[in-house]
């Protein structure tokens, strides 16, 4: 098989990362791609780094034996947690693309307020979110808001229901009084409750996630290394799961198509 006609591998620590995904086939769309999302140690913004590296070397080696040509590690914290390490060992043989908060876009509007960054604790706790941070402490008031237990709820389907919504009033609400510029989504699960964010929240407040600029980066990459699908024809998409559960694979079909 030519190399431009191979897969491309997504991976998260469940089904976030089909938010990136979904970006990935609008920007790519020729292109064909293997998603594995490993909910069955979802989720990782409380394991210990080593823990993470470990499950992100362990999900690389499954897309690897699906024959991928490049990777997307469409989860911030594996990101934050693995992504120098699988850099050193894959990145001589394909690119590898991770995902951050998008912190720049959000500064850009030059809204009043705080920027809101929501993500999982071991995200805001890492020396990389650390160092974007500091891009940008100078000219703006950014809070990082770590949501343990957000994770659980959408991996359990929950994006629209009571407890989501019981939630965001409890964790992000509070902030309006003070005045709320922008809220980035620093985690790849958090674009399914969009809407519900919309509905408990100032519906005028800009929610901004990374998906679209990481899609666009593994364009780039694909140029770069001229590995594109140069197909005419739709790809296919294929979706695995650490979980052997019905459920699951319905959620990530459900999510795919939503
Ligand atoms: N989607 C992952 C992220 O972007 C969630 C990590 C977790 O499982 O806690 O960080």
């Amino acid at each position: 098989m030519k190399v431009e006609d191979k897969p491309i591998g997504f991976f998260d620590s469940g089904v976030g990362g089909i938010s990136v995904l979904k970006e990935a086939v609008k920007v790519l769309p020729n292109e064909n791609f293997i998603y594995f999302g490993d909910s069955a140690n979802a989720p990782y913004g409380v394991k210990t780094v080593n823990e993470v590296k470990k499950l992100t070397f362990n999900a690389a080696e499954f897309l690897i034996k699906k024959n991928v040509k490049a990777i997307v590690i469409a989860c911030n914290t594996a990101t934050s947690a693995a992504i120098t390490d699988l850099r050193d060992k894959y990145e001589d043989s394909m690119p590898v693309i991770g995902i951050e908060p998008a912190l720049k876009p959000a500064v850009e509007l030059k809204r009043k307020g705080k920027i809101i960054i929501m993500a999982t604790p071991m995200t805001l706790s890492e020396v990389k979110f650390k160092n974007l941070m500091d891009n940008y402490a100078d000219v703006s008031d950014i809070m990082p808001l770590p949501c343990p237990g957000l994770v659980e709820l959408i991996e359990s389907g929950n994006t629209d229901g009571d407890e989501v919504r019981e939630y965001l009033n409890r964790m992000v609400k509070p902030y309006e009084e003070e005045g709320i510029a922008a809220i980035v989504l620093g985690c790849t699960h958090y674009p399914f409750i969009k809407e519900s964010m919309r509905k408990v929240l100032d519906s005028r407040t800009p929610i901004i996630d990374g998906s679209i600029g990481t899609a666009r980066q593994l364009e780039r990459q694909l140029t770069e290394h001229k590995i594109k699908n140069n197909s005419d024809s739709k790809g296919s998409v294929e979706i695995f799961n650490s979980l052997d559960d019905e459920g699951i694979m319905k959620l990530s079909y459900h999510l795919f198509e939503y």
